[in-house]
This record gives C-alpha cells, structure tokens and sequence, in this order.
C-alpha cells in the first residue's frame, strides 16, 4: 500500500477519498463480546468523560456527542470493529499511523493503557450504529487540544 500511495498524485488521492465518501455501505452490527460491565463502563467512561487527572480527553470533544464524526475531518467511531480499533491505537503508539503535527491522536494513544485501549475498543465495537450517521457540524465540536490534520 505504501508503495503504491507514494506515486499517486495529492489531487487523485483527494479524488479517491471523495469517491468512497460518497459510499454508504452498510455497517456490521454491533460485535458482542464477553467484556465484563465492568471493564465496558471503564471505555464509556474514557470515550464519554476522559479521565482529566490522567490528561485523557473524552473523546466525544472531538468525535462528536454521538460519535458520528464531526465535519469537516473528524472520523465516526462507530461501526468500527474491536480488532481495527486496537490495531489503530497500536500503530499510533508504535509511530506507523502518523498525522500532521501535533498529531494528537498519537498523544492520546500514548496516555492510554493497554486495559484503557482494550476496554474503549471492547465498549465502541458494542455500540449500534444509529440511523442517522450524518457527523455534527464543525461548530458544535470544540477540540480541547490541536490536530494538525483537523481544521477547526
Ligand atoms: C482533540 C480532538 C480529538 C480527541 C479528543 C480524540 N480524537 Fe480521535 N481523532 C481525531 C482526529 C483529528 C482524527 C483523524 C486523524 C487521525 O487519524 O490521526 C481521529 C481519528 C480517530 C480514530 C481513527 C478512526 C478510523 O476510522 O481509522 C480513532 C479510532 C479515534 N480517533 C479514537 C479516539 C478515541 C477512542 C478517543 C478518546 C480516548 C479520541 N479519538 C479522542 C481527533 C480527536
């Protein structure tokens, strides 16, 4: 894949983004998984509150207050599965899923656990996905710290 990206064209990159954000493909249900409550309400938690005296956001600040994304670049967290979303929180820790600078999802990774990581991955890959998965407008996100990929 890296080899193939590094010879595409910015403006075709752009192009094919716009084309499969154009796509509505159907969402996987929710994948139920033999957590314990307790360890599913430690993610809600992370994911709904943050964990301000460890300097974790919630991440609905940025992902939007139903998890639907918010315009123009923040991405849904819903409908994800538990295997992406550990994997993503792996690459960014390990430094092979990079943004822009500041890239703060590499930092939000860094102050994770690997219990936090499990427990949000386990709680998201349980949510429904809504009906409606149209992302908030930018205006009702207020980042709590900047993304160098994401403009606000
Ligand atoms: C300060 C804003 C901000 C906060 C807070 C935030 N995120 Fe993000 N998140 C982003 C941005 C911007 C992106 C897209 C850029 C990137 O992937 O680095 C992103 C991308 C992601 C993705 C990638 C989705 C995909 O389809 O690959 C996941 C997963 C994610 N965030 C999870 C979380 C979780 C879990 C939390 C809370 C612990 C959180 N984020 C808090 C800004 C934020």
């Amino acid at each position: 894949m890296t080899y193939m990206v590094a010879h595409l064209s910015d403006e075709y990159l752009l192009e094919l983004a716009q084309y499969f954000s154009s796509l509505h493909l159907p969402y996987p249900p929710p994948q139920v998984s033999n957590t314990s409550p307790a360890i599913l309400e430690h993610g809600r938690r992370l994911v709904m509150s943050g964990d301000t005296s460890r300097n974790i956001p919630a991440c609905i600040a940025c992902h939007g207050d139903r998890l639907t994304g918010a315009l123009p670049s923040i991405p849904s967290l819903l409908g994800l599965s538990r295997d992406y979303l550990n994997s993503q929180f792996g690459a960014w820790k390990a430094g092979t899923r990079r943004a822009v600078r500041p890239d703060c999802m590499a930092t939000i990774a860094h102050q994770l656990t690997p219990d936090d990581v499990g427990a949000i991955s386990s709680w998201l890959a349980a949510q429904p996905v809504p009906e409606d998965m149209t992302p908030v407008p930018a205006s009702s996100v207020r980042f709590p710290m900047s993304c160098g990929s994401a403009l606000q």
